[in-house]
């Protein structure tokens, strides 16, 4: 089933077993995310929804999307492959010639308006509509840790218009309050909503923006999902929920929102007000050091009468980010095989806060093969802020950090298969590289050396057990007393 609204899907969890109500009164200063960050590391724990919390009306829910189990009810899906295969089955669609053909291609071709965005003129979220009397202060906005510079909006899915395509971007961009009205935007520079913004910037206009908080799941997946350039963010969400989103226009912008949407911020970024933004206790488990971003004028607020507030908690992992990164790896796999075949398995360890390790399996034809895999990933949209990416050969279970590291072990020699380049793009949040934003990448090949490859010595054999005697094994395995 497609949820049309965040309050559809907590019913749901409800239902399922998958929400716990606290009536106990909280604070949104930093009470709200040590219990959400406790409940994450203490394991398969439920979503919580926070009813009674000081000086505010609205209930905060948090880990929401916490386990693959809620991930699969949330986007009704059980393999989150099927959503990278129906972009790219989309992808392949042509229009053939021949109207008996035409008329063939017709239910593919409504698929596709199916999933498409539709108009509305009144929705859920202009229930209320705030423009001089808007602040963040009627928030209930969470401060996670001691050494935070303040509240942070972790979870506003921030809505963007390219300025000279009009293609619409919704990115997950932490917001830090200054006041009842402004606020900083702490979108970091490779991603979609700065270069919007930077273009804007160059003609020396500000860029307006809306942050949808709180939305049915698919929209709210959409905001994390790193899409192939190009492709509108609300239609991605209606290809991954499988049915169009209603969208609503905003009351002092020229962008649209979800109708269903239980809270929306309407402004603009200055790029000629910038503040220092930080410390932040991020997905690294550090403190992000202070640095200057633009600023987020606040000019109206668009909610339901009784709105949730959806928020999440970063730090150490395994925390939810890493549940969310889960299913970005799984259904993102499908467009990585595009254009590199020979790829039949992709993994970010959670660990490795995604960004800092990717590990692929290749079937190798040719020699050198993984470095041409590395290079490749090296040059495709997000992947290229990953650190460090090891390709092993296709019989490693790359989701066992065990076999990985025996791979790595066995397979590699650190002088032949590590390959290093400097100065390259690296992710904002890395705490080791030697700049902001720039540092060096990692790219071991763990993958058997052929003699192609210069392997002059013989190549070892694995040991494993012949046919007969595993045959043998399993057959008397009860007679042996064991289960
Ligand atoms: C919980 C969470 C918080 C995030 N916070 C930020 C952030 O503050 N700034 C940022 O640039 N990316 C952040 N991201 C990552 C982006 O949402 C992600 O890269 C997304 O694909 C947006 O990129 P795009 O705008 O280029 O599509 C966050 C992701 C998650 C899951």
């Amino acid at each position: 089933m497609a949820f049309e609204s965040l309050g559809e899907y907590v019913e749901t969890l409800d239902r399922a077993g998958q929400l716990k109500r606290v009536k106990t009164k909280v604070s949104a200063n930093l009470e709200v995310a040590e219990i959400m960050r406790r409940l994450m590391y203490s394991g398969e724990q439920p979503a919580v929804l926070f009813e009674n919390v000081q000086d505010s009306t609205i209930p905060i829910l948090g880990n929401a999307f916490g386990t693959l189990k809620r991930l699969q009810i949330a986007l009704d899906c059980q393999n989150f492959n099927d959503i990278g295969e129906r972009i790219v089955e989309l992808t392949k669609m042509k229009i053939p010639s021949g109207i008996l053909n035409k008329l063939k291609m017709l239910p593919r071709l409504s698929e596709i308006a199916d999933y498409s965005p539709k108009y509305v003129d009144t929705g859920p979220v202009t229930q209320i509509i705030e423009k001089n009397s808007a602040s963040f202060n009627s928030l209930p906005v969470l401060k996670s840790f001691m050494g935070d510079a303040g509240k942070f909006i972790t979870f506003g899915l921030t809505v963007t218009k390219h300025p000279q395509t009009g293609v619409r971007n919704i990115g997950v961009y932490r917001i830090q309050i200054i006041d009842g009205r402004k606020a900083i935007m702490h979108w970091q520079i490779h991603k979609r909503g700065a270069q919007h913004y930077q273009i804007m910037k160059g003609a020396n206009k500000p860029i307006e923006v809306a942050v949808i908080i709180g939305a049915d799941p698919a929209t709210v997946f959409s905001g994390v999902a790193p899409v192939p350039e190009g492709l509108d963010k609300f239609l991605f969400s209606g290809i991954t929920r499988k049915k169009g989103t209603k969208l609503i226009k905003c009351s002092t912008v020229d962008l649209e929102v979800p109708a269903n949407a239980e809270i929306v911020l309407e402004g603009y970024v200055n790029p000629n007000d910038t503040c220092m933004e930080g410390p932040f206790g991020d997905h690294t488990g550090y403190y992000t050091p202070p640095e200057p971003y633009p600023t987020f004028t606040l000019t109206a607020i668009m909610r339901r009468k009784e709105p949730i507030y959806l928020t999440t908690v970063v730090g150490k992992p395994v925390l939810e980010d890493a549940y969310i990164g889960k299913v970005i790896e799984r259904s993102f796999l499908p467009l990585i095989k595009i254009f590199q075949p020979e790829v039949m398995d992709f993994a970010m360890p959670p660990c490795g806060w995604f960004q800092g390790l990717a590990v692929i399996s290749i079937r190798k034809q040719y020699p050198g093969q993984a470095k041409k895999v590395m290079m490749a990933l090296w040059g495709m949209g997000q992947l290229s802020l990953t650190k460090i990416l090891i390709v092993v050969d296709a019989d490693i279970n790359i989701h066992s950090l065990d076999e990985v590291l025996w791979a790595i072990t066995t397979r590699a020699d650190p002088k032949r298969d590590t390959m290093i380049i400097d100065n390259a793009p690296t992710d904002t949040l890395d705490p080791a590289s030697p700049l902001p934003n720039l540092g060096s990448k990692m790219g071991i090949d763990a993958t058997t050396k052929w003699k192609e490859e210069g392997f002059t010595r013989e190549i070892q054999q694995l040991a494993t057990v012949d046919d007969e005697t595993f045959e043998l094994v399993n057959n008397k395995w009860k007679e042996y007393g064991f289960l």
